[in-house]
């Protein structure tokens, strides 16, 4: 879909929080990804987070710990690839999630 990827990645650690945003173009059409990791005690995380693809929201995530929710708000995706999708956005929380303990 994005033949030029320009993946800027931001990994700013706060005080018991992390901000990740990820931001891709390709001419008009550009992807920004923003995610929010609230670590209120030990072993505890809340994650809020979204995608907009040229200004709209398309995707937004939400919850604790392994109880998170994603959704993507239009079917950018087929049912099944976006089950692939969540997964691997699962998996990535998972480790990120390790990355803090
Ligand atoms: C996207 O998520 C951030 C972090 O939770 C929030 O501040 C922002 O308002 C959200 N944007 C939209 C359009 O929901
Ligand atoms: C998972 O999250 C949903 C929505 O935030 C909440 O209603 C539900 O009680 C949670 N389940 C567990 C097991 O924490």
């Amino acid at each position: 879909m994005w033949r030029t990827l320009l993946p800027l990645l931001l990994l700013l650690t706060l005080p018991r929080r992390a901000l990740c945003v990820q931001e891709t173009s390709d001419g008009p059409r550009s992807l920004h990804m923003l995610q929010i990791s609230y670590f209120p005690d030990p072993g505890r995380v809340r994650y809020q987070g979204n995608a907009s693809l040229g200004g709209q929201l398309t995707h937004v995530l939400e919850g604790w710990d392994s109880n998170v929710s994603v959704l993507q708000l239009h079917p950018l995706q087929e049912p099944q690839r976006w089950e692939r999708t969540e997964e691997s956005v699962r998996l990535y929380l998972s480790n990120f999630h390790d990355l803090f303990l």
